[in-house]
């Protein structure tokens, strides 16, 4: 069976667990596994600017043996119209594997059912699966477990950092609490799906309006750009919705005395969080972004070996 990774839910939690494992062995030995030995290639497809993936992805598959080959938007036949399902029956001819950035959820969907090879979500509208694994490496890295633990989301509910956190951190047992603005809740769907998955591992998830209470006690604060790709024309009405829910050094202090901070990057200092936080001692930021690194190599090796 191809093992594909188009949200967060197609890790069971002892799948989960088994890609965090791997991770972290990787992490300790960076050159020892080399699954894409050939080298095999692995196409990288950006609908959508990155850096962090970009970067995390090709050193990886190059640390895996194997070579990244990058389609961007623009320079593809994709650009002109070519079909998703069509553009992945060719590469699926000659590459091992096929990570995808882009927009609408069912671009990635259309490229599974055409694919033989994984498909692997590098972040859609609705989800961004391998940052949420990278963020719950870091988090069980710091505390030895995310199980049990409380998370706290504050900013756009609504986005595909938020959905994918609802379905990881459900996995994995977490109580998560989201606090966003009216009108930038999470999706229904993913709530229910969340919830259901919480149930089974004793974790839960809630929604609270007031940052204040939102934040008191939790072990682990998480945002991320108020604005996201695609979102550009709604700046300013951003902006004002979410005045009041900037991750600042107070709310942190409400926090439990060892809490963590997360953020996926790119950040706007200034925005959803400020400098002092990003930059201070709690901020869990740069291991967070080198842990896409070694949480990807295991995710790749996991969808190729056990596939
Ligand atoms: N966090 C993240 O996915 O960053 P990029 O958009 O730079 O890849
Ligand atoms: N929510 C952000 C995440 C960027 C990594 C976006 O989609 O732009």
């Amino acid at each position: 069976m191809t093992r594909h990774f188009l949200r967060d839910d197609h890790l069971s939690a002892v799948q989960q667990r088994e890609v965090l494992e791997l991770a972290a062995k990787l992490k300790q030995n960076r050159f020892a596994h080399r699954p894409l030995a050939g080298p095999q290639s692995v196409a990288l497809v950006f609908d959508k600017p990155s850096t962090r993936t970009r970067v995390s992805f090709s050193v990886g598959i190059a640390e895996l043996g194997g070579f990244p080959l990058i389609m961007d938007a623009v320079g593809n036949q994709l650009a002109r119209g070519e079909s998703v399902a069509d553009t992945t029956r060719v590469l699926s001819r000659q590459c091992s594997a096929i990570v995808w950035r882009t927009f609408d959820q069912s671009r990635l969907i259309e490229a599974a059912a055409h694919s033989t090879v994984p498909v692997i979500n590098a972040l859609s509208d609705s989800f961004h699966p391998c940052q949420v694994l990278a963020d719950l490496f870091t988090v069980s890295e710091h505390f030895g477990e995310f199980s049990g633990r409380t998370f706290t989301f504050l900013g756009d509910a609504a986005s595909n950092m938020a959905s994918s956190y609802a379905l990881a951190l459900a996995i994995a047992g977490a109580h998560t609490r989201f606090c966003a603005p009216v009108g930038y809740q999470p999706d229904p769907a993913v709530l229910t799906q969340a919830r259901s998955l919480a149930a089974a591992t004793n974790g839960s998830v809630s929604l609270i309006s007031d940052p204040q209470e939102a934040v008191r006690n939790a072990d682990v604060l998480a945002t991320d750009s108020w604005i996201s790709m695609g979102q550009e024309g709604m700046r300013e009405q951003r902006l004002a919705d979410f005045a009041g829910y900037q991750l600042t050094t107070a709310l942190v202090g409400r926090a439990a005395p060892h809490a963590v901070v997360l953020h996926c990057l790119p950040a706007h200092r200034g925005e959803e969080i400020t400098a002092q936080v990003l930059d201070g001692p709690r901020s869990l930021i740069w291991n967070q972004a080198e842990n896409r690194l070694h949480v990807q190599k295991a995710l790749l090796s996991w969808a190729l070996e056990r596939g």
